[in-house]
């Protein structure tokens, strides 16, 4: 059995592959939300709804994936936190003060999410740092009780986390509601099993808009991740849920 949980992508997007309206702008504010969505036909709810339900019958996933972009913008700063003087090495160290059936859990290796929103009695919030992140976000983290992986140096290493996530909280199954960045980092990292798109008859458009998946382009002479279409919806209205494993195998 791989010791990395299963990992499925699951996005809404345009005709054109955007997930979001521009780069400035995330889905979170109520207000982007209500013009990404003034576009929707109505069978778009339904076929998010019978997309999400699959998964969940499927794998019975506990862990959703989200990267730090869904909360903050590119040029948001550090959290900054005063905090008390916890040593480094024990900052450094897995942070796990409770157990949840359910995690939501965010890549945040910059320390810049100032957390409002921690979670509840089946699901908690954890966020996957490095060896890298601010200090005193690591102690603002252990003040709230916000659980926390440390995988990676530089940066989080998305593959580590994996395994973590798998060996610490038990995970079989991953679902990534992120953004581009974030599953154009999994993609490139040969992390990526399963995709769902729910595409929505509209267009976005815009140079850097955020994609299905972004991050760093194909190397010279590189080939795109070979899918096998498993299943397509088309909605009343014509949107299309399509459902796709990736064929290659993992990098
Ligand atoms: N339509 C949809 O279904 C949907 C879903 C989610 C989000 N969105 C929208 O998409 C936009 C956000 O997209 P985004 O691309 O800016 O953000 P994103 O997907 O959150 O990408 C940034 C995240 O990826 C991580 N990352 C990137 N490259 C990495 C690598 N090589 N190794 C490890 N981690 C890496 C970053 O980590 P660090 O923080 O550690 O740097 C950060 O957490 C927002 O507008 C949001 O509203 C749309």
């Amino acid at each position: 059995m791989s010791e990395l949980p299963r990992v499925v992508v699951s996005v809404v997007a345009g005709v054109d592959g955007r997930v979001a309206l521009s780069r400035g702008e995330r889905l979170l504010d109520a207000d982007v939300d209500r013009r990404w969505r003034s576009g929707w036909p109505a069978d778009v709810e339904e076929l998010v709804g019978a997309s999400s339900a699959a998964v969940e019958k499927r794998y019975r996933p506990t862990v959703v994936l989200e990267g730090s972009g869904t909360f903050v913008g590119d040029d948001a700063p550090p959290v900054a936190f005063d905090g008390d003087g916890t040593a480094a090495e024990v900052l450094l160290a897995d942070h796990l003060p409770k157990r949840t059936p359910r995690w939501f859990v965010v890549v945040d290796g910059r320390g810049r999410v100032d957390w409002s929103y921690f979670g509840d009695a089946d699901t908690s919030l954890l966020v996957l740092v490095c060896t890298a992140t601010p200090l005193p976000y690591l102690r603002r983290l252990r003040r709230d009780g916000i659980p926390y992986l440390v995988a990676g140096e530089a940066r989080v290493d998305l593959r580590t986390a994996l395994v973590r996530l798998r060996e610490v909280l038990g995970a079989d199954c991953v679902v990534s509601h992120a953004g581009g960045g974030l599953n154009g980092a999994l993609l490139r990292a040969g992390l990526v099993d399963e995709v769902h798109v729910v595409t929505v008859p509209m267009l976005v458009g815009g140079l850097g808009t955020p994609s299905v998946a972004d991050g760093p382009p194909l190397p010279v002479g590189g080939a795109p991740v070979r899918l096998r279409t498993v299943n397509v919806t088309v909605g009343a209205q014509g949107s299309v849920w399509a459902h796709y494993e990736v064929v290659d195998a993992r990098g």
